[in-house]
């Protein structure tokens, strides 16, 4: 029989203890060492006071020890280790140039904190091993950044290094976690918290449509609008591995990072590996106080726009109205009418180059098809020009058709390890980035092209997954692809600083921060159903500001769903994103162009506000109503878009509640587009919502009571505007 645990166990001598903390406006991030240990995150939450004392607060976590475990409880630190006997997951794993695996034991060599970051340096003397955690706060931001570093001499390979391990709630019941597939992208999954490991990987060479590298921890009580969440983002565009466990001890760790495994080649400047970069927060004000956190990051700290703040331009994007089928005549044609709605950007779509008759060639021969453009795309750019509107092109550079001059000339640049067949996606395969005559190629092919001509705008589109990205000597390609990918963006960005990028990816299945850092705009999703649209883009909205969420109005009877949508829908939910259009506008009746063209005037009046103030999610009323709203910093005016997605349940409508809005002023509330009321919805409707003075209610009121708007049909976007009394809001 197994010898019983001491009931009182000597105790030992106090562990010695150092501590640190970094603060943003709204929360406290505190960390520990226990005995010169690597340090490990003992609080992250709302603001503590500057005098807490934080060792008593690292003191208070210390946890007992529970019979039949080992002497010492294993510390859950920013890299959870198993030369310490950290029974989960660990945030490391590295082995030799022989294959044997390195545990390690770091100890805490020195820490630097400055004015909004903190770095600790860390090393295992026997290993001859060194580990860096960096931790930054932008000032008055919320949102922090971290990454990991990992170094030492000697052939190394490693298989595994998490961002700085973060410690999740014990208290929340589940996580929101991201699932999609191609044109369904943003799902939000609620998973309950469980014993053990939940696991999300891409290993597709691109983060994938079916999850979006991120994760929001709700706390007990959170709301779309009220209570404590945690979000965090893993920012990079390769494929990566989210880990969410619990241990036995009921400890909940977060990590994130690469994976693909790395050895040598794949160091950075310094010699390191490194993690990849979590950008997190913590908020008071439940989804909506992330989204403004993220928000705000993404606007301020990721995307450069060339000529911010400049308004986000109208799109119009030839896609969805001709595919491959090029014609110059028609184009001009479908321009003509889109600068006639109010458009101001011509988009070419795919199909301009090679002999790109359907998606089976030409992808790496990127000059324009003399059969559709016999004098290049001079003649298309100056017309479009000529309307008014700029010019922007779609190309995917880091693919290549079998059937193209590039495969034909180099087929060596073609990712495919010998002996492998390699699956092709969309009829294509990938070029091999990790080869610098092929980047080089590209830059000039690219450079070529932007200095020839007019173009202000590139959609840039990754159509396949990336598998079997390996060398002869079997070695992994993952890590370097993506670095040269960066590369080459920031190098063609520093030539052509006036151009703009979107990152497309089959849709949504790249627009992490990684790329955001380096483009102005993302395709969430090539489904341009503007319910799925809408449901979407709210889930996007918590990491996403709506300025770089492409969002176009479809064709009457959408291409990737078949649902028949009318324009007043289709049209308002774009204008809650980077409004665009993308359909045969040929099909337009007159009644439909007329519905367009006020929804882009709308755009084009509100664009600046909307652009730049603070979203709030709405708590939805059942299945049927959601709704967002943007306010501005001063809580002068606001907008708020409240979608009917199914029949209501009720005879009325439940009360919307607002948020984000002064308790003590009164603001006037109206309905803007009052001309979607079906009477066979809503028969009558006396509500001064529809007067032309409005209804005039206190801050309070509207948030606590709400507001009743008309039962509509389900596809009804209803837009209502509130301006505090005696405010005005800046037209855009
Ligand atoms: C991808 C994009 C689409 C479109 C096509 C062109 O699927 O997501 O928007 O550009 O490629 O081939």
């Amino acid at each position: 029989m197994a010898p019983q645990a001491a009931p009182h166990p000597e105790p030992g001598p106090m562990p010695s203890l150092q501590c640190w903390r970094l603060d943003t406006p709204g929360q406290t991030l505190a960390f520990a060492s226990w005995d010169g240990r690597l340090p490990g995150v003992v609080y992250w939450g709302a603001p503590l006071p500057s005098t807490e004392d934080l060792e008593a607060l690292a003191r208070s976590q210390v946890r007992p020890l529970a019979p039949g475990t080992l002497d010492q409880v294993a510390e859950l630190s920013l890299c959870p280790e198993e030369g310490r006997a950290f029974p989960g997951q660990p945030g490391l794993r590295l082995r030799d140039g022989r294959g044997r695996p390195l545990a390690t034991q770091f100890e805490l060599d020195a820490v630097e904190a400055e004015d909004g970051t903190i770095r600790f340096l860390a090393r295992d003397r026997h290993r001859s091993l060194r580990y860096r955690a960096c931790f930054e706060a932008a000032p008055g931001e919320e949102v922090l950044r971290a990454r990991a570093v990992v170094e030492g001499a000697g052939d190394l390979i490693l298989d595994w290094l998490a961002a700085p391990v973060l410690p999740l709630p014990q208290d929340a019941a589940d996580f929101i976690d991201y699932v999609g597939r191609w044109s369904r992208e943003f799902g939000e999954e609620r998973v309950g918290f469980a014993r053990g490991v939940h696991l999300r990987e891409s290993r597709r060479g691109r983060p994938g449509h079916d999850h979006f590298p991120a994760l929001v921890v709700p706390r007990p009580g959170a709301t779309a609008t009220q209570g404590t969440a945690y979000g965090v983002h893993f920012g990079w565009s390769g494929g990566h591995r989210m880990i969410v466990e619990e241990l036995p001890d009921g400890r909940r760790q977060l990590q994130f990072g690469l994976s693909c495994s790395r050895d040598d080649r794949d160091r950075n400047e310094d010699g390191g590996f490194e993690s990849g970069v979590i950008h997190f927060a913590h908020a008071e004000g439940g989804l909506s106080g992330l989204a403004q956190a993220f928000q705000s990051h993404v606007r301020r700290h990721l995307v450069r726009l060339p000529d911010a703040p400049a308004p986000r331009p109208v799109h119009f994007n030839c896609w969805e109205a001709v595919y491959f089928d090029h014609d110059l005549e028609v184009l001009k044609d479908l321009a003509n009418r889109a600068a006639d709605l109010g458009a101001e950007r011509f988009v070419l779509d795919d199909g301009w180059f090679g002999k790109r008759d359907d998606a089976t060639s030409s992808l790496g021969d990127w000059r324009a098809d003399p059969r559709s453009y016999p004098q290049g795309l001079g003649p298309l750019i100056d017309h479009v020009e000529g309307l008014g509107l700029g010019f922007g092109l779609w190309v995917e550079p880091e693919m290549v058709s079998l059937e193209s001059d590039l495969a034909r000339a180099h087929p060596d640049w073609v990712l495919a390890p010998e002996g492998y067949a390699q699956i092709p996606g969309r009829g294509q395969q990938a070029l091999d980035l990790a080869k610098p005559a092929v980047i080089e190629h590209l830059f000039e092919a690219l450079d070529a092209l932007l200095s020839s001509h007019r173009i202000g705008y590139l959609k840039w589109d990754h159509n396949r997954d990336i598998t079997l990205a390996f060398d002869a000597e079997g070695r992994d390609l993952a890590y370097r692809r993506t670095r040269a990918l960066y590369a080459l963006i920031d190098r063609l960005r520093a030539r052509h600083p006036q151009v703009e990028i979107e990152s497309c990816a089959s849709g949504g299945a790249r627009l992490d921060y990684g790329m955001l850092q380096r483009c102005d705009r993302v395709w969430l999703s090539d489904s341009n159903d503007a319910r799925e649209r809408w449901r979407m883009q709210m889930a996007a909205m918590t990491f996403l500001p709506p300025e770089v969420v492409g969002s176009h109005v479809g064709p009457r009877r959408c291409h990737s769903s078949g649902r028949v949508l009318p324009m007043a829908f289709r049209a308002a939910v774009a204008l809650t994103g980077h409004m665009g259009l993308e359909l045969d506008l040929r099909e337009l009746s007159d009644v439909e162009a007329d519905e367009l063209r006020r929804a882009i005037d709308f755009y084009k009046d509100n664009r600046a506000f909307l652009h730049a103030a603070r979203e709030y999610r709405l708590e939805p009323v059942g299945e049927e109503t959601s709704a967002r709203m943007s306010v501005d910093d001063a809580g002068d005016c606001f907008l708020l878009f409240a979608a009917t997605l199914a029949v209501p349940r009720a005879e009325a409508s439940v009360p919307l509640r607002l948020a984000g809005l002064d308790p003590a002023r009164r603001y006037r509330v109206r309905l803007c587009n009052p001309e979607v009321l079906q009477s066979a919805a809503t028969r009558h409707f006396p509500s001064p919502l529809l007067t032309g003075s409005g209804l005039s209610l206190s801050g309070a009121a509207l948030m606590q009571s709400g507001l009743v708007l008309p039962l509509a049909f389900p596809d009804t976007l209803w837009i209502l505007e509130g301006r505090a009394v005696g405010e005005r809001r800046g037209a855009g």
